[in-house]
């Protein structure tokens, strides 16, 4: 994408974000909607959140985690669903600041991820199931829904004043209304003026000609997309794919399943082939702990990162020729990166279809120089070792003298584009269905 303004490079350089969910859901270990889920009752999940008072919260572990793994920024929930609030907010007393912990999580966090370099978002749910205006909505209930929206706006104005500079302001939770009913663009035109350039997600409230506006997505309001569970490029903006590191809850569950780490740097890895985001999720425990398998799925993607972050960072859109068989390819510059997912142990890797010229081959992975021959239609890679070098994806480099293109039968994948580009290529054995002739 060209025409990022300078203030919004960074999010297209970092393509690697965390994902915090947590709440006082968190002590339940059934997921951030246990609330609703399981239609809680409201006065007894208020008195647990009230009392809930992790002893085991320490931004700055949870910034080394990020930090180690080769992310470049976080998300945290100051207020999911729920309505509780991890920060010190002067329009409720339902806080973490107010409550049992007597602290100001949210502050904390910023503080703790900005000192490890990492850029600050905040997650804002702008529904709070414990507001009755706020499932009447403005057409039953004008008079509720006009002060609930008041309170979310003066919460969002209290978020971006009071915690110095905030990269990400991220929405959620805006499902049915539209954005002109959640007073989106003034929102949007306030949080511009506190921090211009702030960032915003799009998850501000359908537009008014969209009634389906999945999960309250807008299409003119925000500046990046934000596919959930999937991988879907955005043409027209920035984008950002969240997904979880476990199955499907965002937050803490007992019992869960983890994703193995090849898995979730598969989808790192598409992401940045695709020219976008990924902002991976962990549920912390209702002490405030990242659970064990977070730790230890982030500590190998991180010792991946450190030898081929270079692919990641900055990454430019589009998959330049095919690759299925063995992985996927990342374009940077006048660089192409092969990202081996399935390593077969041949000692050799045949690419086909890329027109640019190769200058040099490295295999990231052990920096060693590859050799190769190019022919039109191949690039021949040899002596590669037989045994994987790593236990994740190895990289090879291929440094070429321009920015890499594919030859112009390559640019469309099989059973896509126009079959006439290949006739020369099934005439070359000639016309007919009998062998030889
Ligand atoms: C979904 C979930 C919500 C979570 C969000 C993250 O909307 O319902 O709980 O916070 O995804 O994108």
């Amino acid at each position: 994408m060209s025409g990022i303004p300078d203030h919004w490079k960074w999010f297209n350089e970092a393509r690697f974000g965390l994902f915090v969910h947590w709440g006082p859901y968190a002590a339940y270990g059934r997921g951030e909607q246990v609330l609703f889920r399981e239609r809680l009752d409201q006065r007894d999940y208020e008195a647990r959140a009230c009392r809930w008072n992790p002893q085991k919260f320490d931004a700055t572990a949870w910034a080394d985690v990020a930090k180690q793994a080769g992310m470049k920024y976080a998300v945290l929930t100051t207020r999911h669903h729920d309505g509780f609030c991890l920060w010190d907010s002067k329009f409720t007393d339902y806080t973490s600041a107010a409550q049992a912990p007597r602290r100001d999580f949210v502050r904390e966090y910023v503080e703790a991820f900005r000192a490890a370099g990492l850029r600050v978002g905040l997650y804002y749910s702008m529904i709070d199931w414990r507001v009755p205006a706020a499932f009447e909505g403005p057409e039953h209930d004008p008079r509720g829904w006009a002060a609930f929206r008041e309170y979310v706006h003066h919460q969002v104005r209290e978020l971006l004043t009071h915690y110095g500079r905030i990269d990400v302001m991220w929405f959620d939770g805006a499902w049915p209304e539209t954005s002109r009913q959640w007073g989106s663009h003034e929102l949007v035109q306030t949080m511009r003026s506190l921090q211009p350039h702030l960032l915003i997600n799009n998850r501000l409230g359908r537009d008014e000609d969209d009634p389906a506006g999945t999960g309250g997505q807008s299409r003119s309001l925000g500046d990046f997309s934000t596919p959930e569970h999937r991988i879907v490029e955005d043409p027209h903006r920035l984008w950002e794919s969240c997904d979880v590191s476990t199955s499907r809850l965002w937050g803490y569950a007992k019992g869960e399943r983890w994703r193995p780490a090849d898995v979730l740097l598969d989808k790192l890895v598409e992401c940045a082939s695709k020219g976008g985001n990924l902002l991976l999720n962990v549920g912390p425990t209702g002490d405030g702990e990242f659970p064990s398998e977070f730790v230890a799925i982030t500590d190998a993607i991180g010792k991946w990162m450190r030898l081929h972050g270079e692919c990641i960072s900055g990454s430019e859109r589009g998959e330049v020729c095919e690759f299925i068989t063995h992985g996927r390819q990342i374009r940077k510059g006048s660089n192409l990166y092969l990202v081996v997912r399935f390593w077969d142990g041949t000692g050799a890797l045949t690419l086909a279809g890329l027109e640019t010229t190769v200058t040099r081959a490295v295999l990231l992975t052990t920096g060693s120089e590859l050799r190769f021959k190019q022919t039109t239609d191949h690039l021949a890679i040899e002596g590669l070792p037989e045994k994987s070098p790593t236990d994740l994806f190895p990289v090879i480099r291929l440094e070429c003298d321009g920015p890499p293109k594919a030859r112009p039968w390559a640019v469309d994948r099989l059973w896509k584009g126009d079959p006439r580009r290949m006739t020369a290529w099934a005439a070359q054995r000639g016309k007919t269905v009998w062998v030889g002739r």
